[in-house]
């Protein structure tokens, strides 16, 4: 009889997991109980692009995937992500709620993992304090100028050997410290910056791995022995990131002055914001936990993806001779001395903006984009997709579509140039994503691309340093894609 009963539940089991749930979601690959497809993501197919290659060849522009055992349809053609994700855009802004997060963050706080009515309000306050800052006016730009001088000074203490995924690492994590908390980096306390990047890495480094997305989606697996120990590991490292974000805000508070409407970084304007809704419920949205975990967000997205695309950047450029000699005889024609180059420069720059341009699109930091969930009912390419439903814009299969980026592992900025030299907007070009959900820092990150790559180029004569002449281009895996490390050598060109 116990047989019979067990035999009837695993067949229920089967026939739920293999067809009944899936009977509805576009075609992929089969899921395994638990591990769903991660079980796709072995060495040789890591970090990803060709995955969803192989998938989209197989079973079309429009697939499920199941992470772990969430399903995520993944739409992977650009004609479709514009029609629906961009055309359609207000029924594509949800964000699933991964489990974990949930734990980690106590709710879906923040920005990036927000949704409903707290995102709209969240980004919105986001958005107005970047402006306020003065992104697209001079005032941001003299911020970034400062650290672009900074990192300058700081290169020609050691011009022969350097590691710049360093060093972009702490000037650019500068920029969005100031805007966050109002300080920089420098010597005094570059331990902090290290500690924070470190927690960051491993934070970002375990949940990419199968493991982590395992126990992301079935946290109470972490009570079982031999998962115990991974995910102690995630709560640990995540909880030692937001004491330091709280402590930000504990010190602000012993001096805040609530009198003053002025603000000088974004906490001291999200403590006065929650002044203001002090005797509404939960703070009107201003709580304690969503100032932790949109520290969190601004921090890692403002500060990690900007400084790997830079250092993707120079890899390419100094693996492309011709590339190279380019970029210095437009900055011999256009700039002609040592002056400090301002976004005023920015329209005679074409080939720079191009190769910066192409940077992004050959870096293409994230292999898998963040996933939004559906809003209403929806259908595209022919499938219903409910409400509710993960989904996800691979726009890393855009930028490596060969349909429209033809040679799509070349580095080719020639690509972005009309045949009279000018810039060439692409609009398949989409590193900081499309739609509503759209990255928030992208006019900052063009900013600081741009004036970073420039100055760097018309200082120094760089070259790839001895130890290391002809550098891999793999791809080290995390969140957004980084460089394996390696070194240059620099002279002063004036
Ligand atoms: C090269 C630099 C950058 C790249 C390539 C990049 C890329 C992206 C991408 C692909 C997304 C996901 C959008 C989606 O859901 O489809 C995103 C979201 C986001 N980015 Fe960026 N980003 C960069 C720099 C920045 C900077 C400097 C900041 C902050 C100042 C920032 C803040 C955010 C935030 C807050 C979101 C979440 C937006 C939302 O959910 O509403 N990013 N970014």
């Amino acid at each position: 009889m116990i047989l019979l009963i067990l035999t009837s539940i695993l067949i229920i089991y089967l026939f739920n997991h293999f067809y009944w749930k899936r009977r509805k979601l576009p075609p992929g690959p089969i899921p395994l109980p638990i591990i769903g497809n991660l079980y796709l993501m072995t060495e040789d197919v890591k970090p990803g692009y060709k995955m969803y290659e192989k998938l989209k060849d197989k079973y079309g522009p429009v697939f499920t995937f199941w992470l772990a055992n969430l399903p995520m349809v993944t739409v992977t053609d650009w004609k479709l992500i514009k029609q629906h994700f961009i055309k359609d855009g207000a029924n594509f802004v949800g964000r699933p709620e991964f489990p974990i997060s949930m734990e980690m963050r106590q709710g879906p706080y923040g920005i990036i993992e927000s949704h409903g009515d707290r995102w709209i309000q969240q980004r919105r306050f986001a958005l107005h304090i970047l402006r306020d800052f003065g992104l697209g006016k001079n005032l941001m730009e003299e911020k970034v100028l400062g650290e672009v001088t900074a990192m300058i000074d700081s290169i020609r203490k050691s011009m022969e050997d350097v590691d710049m995924q360093n060093i972009f690492d702490a000037s650019v994590g500068s920029v969005i410290n100031n805007m966050l908390f109002g300080y920089r980096y420098d010597e005094t306390n570059i331990e902090e910056f290290l500690e924070l990047k470190n927690r960051m890495n491993k934070h970002f480094k375990l949940a990419a791995e199968p493991m982590g997305g395992l126990i992301g989606m079935n946290p109470w697996l972490g009570h079982l022995p031999f998962f115990k120990g991974y995910k102690n590991v995630i709560m640990h490292n995540w909880m030692g990131l937001m004491e330091m974000f709280r402590k930000q805000a504990t010190d602000r508070l012993a001096s805040i002055d609530y009198d003053s409407d002025e603000y000088s970084d974004y906490v001291e304007a999200f403590l006065k914001e929650r002044k203001k809704h002090e005797n509404e419920q939960d703070f009107g949205g201003f709580e304690m936990e969503q100032l932790d975990s949109v520290c969190f967000d601004l921090w890692v997205a403002g500060m990690e993806t900007t400084s790997n695309t830079l250092n993707w950047a120079l890899l390419y450029v100094l693996l492309n001779p011709e590339v190279r000699q380019k970029v210095y005889e437009e900055l011999e024609r256009e700039i002609g001395s040592d002056r400090i180059i301002t976004t005023t420069d920015r329209p005679k720059l074409n080939y720079i903006n191009a190769t910066v341009n192409e940077s992004q699109r050959l870096a293409n930091l994230l292999p898998m984009n963040l996933s939004r969930s559906t809003n209403a009912d929806v259908e595209i390419a022919g499938y219903r997709i409910p409400k509710d439903t993960v989904i996800t814009p691979q726009i890393s299969s855009v930028m490596y579509d060969p349909e429209i980026f033809p040679e799509p592992y070349e580095f080719k900025p020639e690509r972005f140039l009309e045949s009279d030299g000018s810039l060439k907007k692409v609009e398949e070009l989409v590193p900081f994503s499309i739609g509503k959900r759209q990255c928030l820092g992208e006019g900052l990150a063009k900013m600081e691309l741009f004036l970073y790559f420039a100055n760097l180029f018309n200082k120094f004569d760089i070259k790839f340093h001895e130890s290391n002449p002809n550098p891999s281009i793999k791809k080290e895996v995390g969140v957004t894609m980084k460089a394996k490390n390696y070194r240059v050598s620099m002279k002063e060109r004036y």
